[in-house]
């Protein structure tokens, strides 16, 4: 083992008991099992940890929807979730769910504690409450008329239409999206935990440098808007646990879903004799705490929960870790596009292994968005993981099973092999610092090598030679070393793979292993690994995700309370490549003219020298369209068309400034010329 014994403890953000998992969800749990397995190949003790996050009032009405008890729609949710997560090879050490014995006991020690110590405080609140179901309604469930643009059907804090945000009480004509009633104000106490006492504490952890450095940067921004008193309570009927001392009263869902990660690995702890829970989160512990979380959801891993877990005097985690989204061919996944793809579609068609390699050559260490891309995926997996990695074994294995008894040949020339070895420190450290993408490239380097040697020596000429059965022997053998050592070095990602790779290879594939001599060794005949990613299986998917869209009664809500983050996603940097993409052109705008309901939006159509273009822009607020007609403007000309409301816009235009009447289009120089290039 390259350096001694860690203790790890890795956890991956708990999924809602709600829904099903789909591939967005998946890139968290692969990259997590990427990285557990990684530390387990390195002979770390690592125990990778998850459980559903079970409470909450969208789990309580669907359940209520459904006619069943929530305790029974989160035990079918859970079997579900445990299902694909295994079919996708995730290896938790132990799954549970938040609605659990161990995971009561801990949120109420938690709180106990916090309360004694003075932080929780009490307040009045004053509350929609929906008279014709007795229950107070969070945000995401009052709909009405938006008090900015007047459109319809509009959630409690903000427009879809034209993105105001408000408070609920603004909304005109609200009504109740479980009942239809009309709410009506009243006032109720709540708990609050007292973030603002934990500033000084949470300052030295952001900068104890073990956070992305985006992470820090948006978390510096969030201590300069100042922390807020944290509401953790929520009134019955609420699906959760009770708190302490306060009947009627409910833990809010997001105090205890971080708690859920101790009650599962407190669940673990008790089928094993050889785990201690306090050796991991007890204040003195020397393990290392990791939890892999979507960016979405940083507010609340990154402030809230080393807050409490301080002011319960335990341990912090050692850091926590935030990917991006995932994209499907470049937008958002879209139940109309078919782009919404459920893990469990994916894994009716296609080989898992193929989506954990994909995920893999793409991610790195940053908190940038990752673009799952069909065709790309098809190309990506089929070149090099059946054209480069499985074909080395596929085209010199044939050879020793029919030739040389299924025995490998002492290797004479090993440069190949110590020129392969001699990458394992960097790969390894690509994989503890999540730069996949970079093993990925390091590896298939090597692939390329290995079977550019292949072809170099051509084993299956030498084979048809007398003379030369002992170099055809000594070729096979030697790619098949190399074929190893590249399975070892994917081995976390591609597990099933492996396990293949170690029946063929009649031999366990591990880091201790990589340098061993196979001179002699028997393996066994060789089987097809990995077949080719067809586009029909794609498309199969994409058919199967593709729903006709109905307005649905139910309102689709994923948090009772948007973290702030997701009201002020941390910024995505491009990269130049992306930047160069983009297709600046002058433009005259040809015509302008208002669009009927949209309070910000004209109508242009825009002149490119000879090609004209629709575009929609929010920049009525500063422009009358009578100002702008004549005008020429810079155009982002190649942006995909985007269906709105209104028809489709075709591009964009260029604006800057603070907004409102203080916005102005960008306007070229004299000489410019519509369709003229600008970069
Ligand atoms: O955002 C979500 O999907 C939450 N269910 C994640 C919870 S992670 C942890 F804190 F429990
Ligand atoms: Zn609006």
């Amino acid at each position: 083992m390259a350096n001694s014994q860690r203790k790890i403890l890795v956890t991956s953000a708990l999924p809602y008991a709600n829904g099903p998992i789909h591939l967005g969800h998946m890139l968290e749990y692969i990259q997590t099992d990427i990285w557990s397995r990684f530390q387990k190949l390195r002979g770390h003790e690592c125990h990778y940890i998850c459980a559903d996050d079970a409470h909450g009032t969208p789990i309580m009405l669907k359940a209520q929807q459904m006619g069943i008890a929530p305790e029974e729609m989160i035990a079918q949710v859970q079997k579900e979730h445990e299902k694909d997560f295994a079919d996708f090879n995730i290896q938790f050490d132990n799954f549970h769910s938040t609605h659990s014995d161990e995971n009561r006991e801990l949120a109420s020690q938690i709180y106990i504690k916090l309360r004694d110590a003075g932080y929780i405080k009490t307040k009045t609140i004053s509350q929609l409450f929906d008279p014709e179901k007795s229950m107070f309604l969070p945000d995401r469930f009052v709909k009405g008329t938006c008090p900015r643009c007047k459109s319809e059907d509009q959630y409690g804090d903000n427009c879809d239409n034209c993105g105001a945000t408000y408070s609920t009480t603004d909304l005109i004509n609200p009504k109740s999206a479980v009942s239809g009633a009309t709410p009506v104000m009243k006032d109720t106490e709540h708990f609050f935990f007292d973030l603002p006492a934990f500033e000084g504490m949470l300052k030295e952890w952001i900068n104890s440098g073990s956070l992305q450095q985006e992470m820090a940067n948006k978390l510096g921004e969030w201590f300069e808007q100042g922390l807020q008193q944290w509401d953790i309570s929520r009134d019955a009927p609420y699906f959760g646990f009770e708190i302490p001392d306060a009947p009627g009263k409910f833990f809010y869902v997001w105090l205890d879903a971080p708690i859920g990660y101790m009650g599962s690995f407190k669940n673990l702890c008790d089928k094993r004799d050889d785990l201690n829970f306090d050796d991991f989160w007890s204040k003195d512990s020397t393990a290392e705490v990791y939890h892999f979380i979507g960016k979405d959801i940083v507010y609340f891993h990154s402030l809230f929960w080393p807050a409490m877990l301080e002011g319960a005097g335990l341990r912090k985690p050692t850091s926590v870790y935030a990917h991006g989204y995932v994209t499907v061919n470049g937008a958002k996944m879209s139940k109309s596009k078919g782009t919404f793809i459920k893990a469990r579609t994916y894994l009716d068609n296609l080989d898992p292994e193929y989506l954990r390699y994909y995920y893999a050559a793409k991610l790195s260490s940053r908190i940038d968005d990752l673009d799952l891309n069909l065709e790309d995926f098809a190309q990506r997996v089929n070149s090099d993981l059946v054209g480069k990695l499985v074909n080395l074994a596929s085209r010199t294995a044939g050879f020793i099973s029919k030739r040389f008894d299924g025995k490998l040949a002492k290797i004479n020339d090993t440069s190949l092999t110590t020129s392969f070895l001699a990458k394992q420190e960097s790969i390894a450290n690509f994989y503890e610092t999540r730069e996949y993408g970079k093993a990925m490239r390091e590896i298939m380097t090597l692939a390329d090598i290995a079977n550019a040697y292949v072809a170099d020596s051509a084993p299956w000429q030498l084979i048809k030679e007398d003379d030369k059965q002992e170099e055809a022997h000594q070729v096979c053998s030697n790619a098949l070393n190399l074929f190893r050592i590249l399975v070892t070095y994917l081995k976390p990602v591609l597990p099933k793979l492996a396990q293949d790779v170690e029946a063929f290879l009649q031999m366990e594939l591990t880091w201790d292993n990589l340098d061993i001599d196979l001179a002699g060794h028997e393996i066994a005949k060789f089987k097809a690994l990995m077949q080719r990613v067809e586009m029909k299986s794609i498309e199969a998917i994409i058919e199967a995700s593709t729903e006709n869209l109905q307005v649905t009664a139910e309102p689709e809500v994923k948090a009772e309370v948007k973290s702030p983050l997701e009201q002020d996603p941390i910024s995505d940097e491009i990269s130049f490549d992306d930047f160069a993409k983009i297709d600046l052109r002058i433009a005259r705008i040809a015509k302008a003219e208002h669009v009927k309901e949209a309070n910000k939006l004209l109508r242009l159509e825009l002149d490119l020298g000879g090609e004209t273009k629709q575009v929609f822009a929010g920049i009525k607020s500063a422009y009358a369209p009578e100002d702008l007609e004549g005008k020429l403007t810079v155009m982002v000309a190649n942006l995909a068309p985007r269906q709105m409301r209104f028809g489709v816009s075709e591009g964009m235009v260029l604006a800057a400034g603070p907004g409102g009447k203080d916005l102005w289009i960008m306007e070229p120089h004299e000489g410019a010329q519509p369709g003229m290039k600008v970069k």
